[in-house]
């Protein structure tokens, strides 16, 4: 095995340092949901998300600079990690900006929940009498906080500039409404509304690159066109099949979650796939052939 150090391991990816340049990040087959991470794996759920990220830097990398060397099973370390191509990426060290750059493009989630009470979303004036899951006038920039525990925090852009520095900050939003912007118009000629999403950026050779995942169903909200109706929540590709499954079960959010029965998880894996083939168009077995050519 190659002397590679697992540095990290959040709710879904395995973080390991292959140098002091280079990180291999792989993405498991874990899901979470409410901020818990449920007994049981999608399959081949990180091969879905590092396939899409990695459809992502190819069709936006003239946006900005992002953190991505290689996907190819020849270039990835011996790690002991059963299954890798296809879910591991080697890309950049950077340092991470503390900061999450959320995108809304439709009103939903935590934002509509602000807009109802305040007619703001996080500070962002917006006309009167939207409803839930109306398209915004602009996409808008929400930065949150990157909560050790627990949940994200809504922050106003001037904190986020405050913790960020305001030139690093400056370059990664105009970066993030750029990704957005770009990427929810080619989705939307998929049949696919990217809803909201959020980006994470770093600093590398003292420039700011995009790092992370980019716009997948764990990062973004992603609804099927041909079904959006303002007025109502959405039914979408993301987790929220799952988040209605758990919310049918009378589950209350605190762990232990309930174990997920195994046409729940299949469906939900059909879902991840499916998403990946929309808006890729191209086949999801492509993916997994294109990492071991
Ligand atoms: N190029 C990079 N350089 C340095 N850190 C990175 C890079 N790309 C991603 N990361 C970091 O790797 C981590 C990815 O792990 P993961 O998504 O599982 O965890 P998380 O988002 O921190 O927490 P969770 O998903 O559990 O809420 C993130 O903390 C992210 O900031
Ligand atoms: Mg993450």
């Amino acid at each position: 095995m190659a002397d590679v150090q697992k540095i990290g391991s959040g709710k879904v990816r395995d973080i390991y340092a292959i140098d002091d340049d280079q990180l291999l990040l792989v993405a498991s087959d874990r899901i979470s949901a409410f901020d818990v991470v449920l007994p049981q794996a999608i399959p081949e759920k990180g091969k879905v998300l590092t396939g899409l990220t990695t459809y992502w830097f190819e069709a936006l990398g003239d946006v900005c600079p992002n953190h991505f060397i290689s996907v190819s099973a020849a270039d990835l370390p011996d790690i002991g990690y059963d299954d890798l191509p296809g879910r591991a990426m080697v890309c950049k060290r950077a340092e991470p900006l503390p900061i999450e750059f959320v995108v809304r493009g439709y009103l939903s989630g935590s934002g509509w929940k602000d807009y109802r009470s305040t007619g703001q979303v996080c500070g962002h004036h917006l006309p009167e009498g939207l409803t839930e899951s109306d398209r915004l006038p602009q996409p808008l920039l929400t930065p949150a906080t990157k909560a050790t525990t627990g949940h994200d925090l809504n922050i106003s852009e001037a904190e986020a500039a405050e913790i960020a520095g305001a030139e690093r900050y400056d370059a990664a939003r105009t970066f993030a409404l750029d990704l957005y912007r770009r990427g929810a118009k080619a989705a939307l000629e998929r049949g696919i509304i990217i809803a909201d999403t959020k980006f994470e950026f770093g600093v590398y050779d003292d420039e700011v690159i995009l790092i992370d995942e980019v716009m997948t169903p764990d990062s973004s909200r992603f609804w099927p066109e041909d079904q959006y109706a303002p007025g109502r929540g959405q039914p979408s590709f993301d987790k929220q099949y799952v988040r209605d499954w758990l919310d049918d079960s009378g589950w209350d959010h605190s762990p232990p979650p309930p174990e997920l029965p195994a046409d729940v998880v299949g469906a939900s894996r059909d879902r991840y796939i499916e998403a990946y083939e929309r808006i890729t168009g191209r086949p999801f077995e492509s993916w997994l052939k294109e990492v071991t050519a």
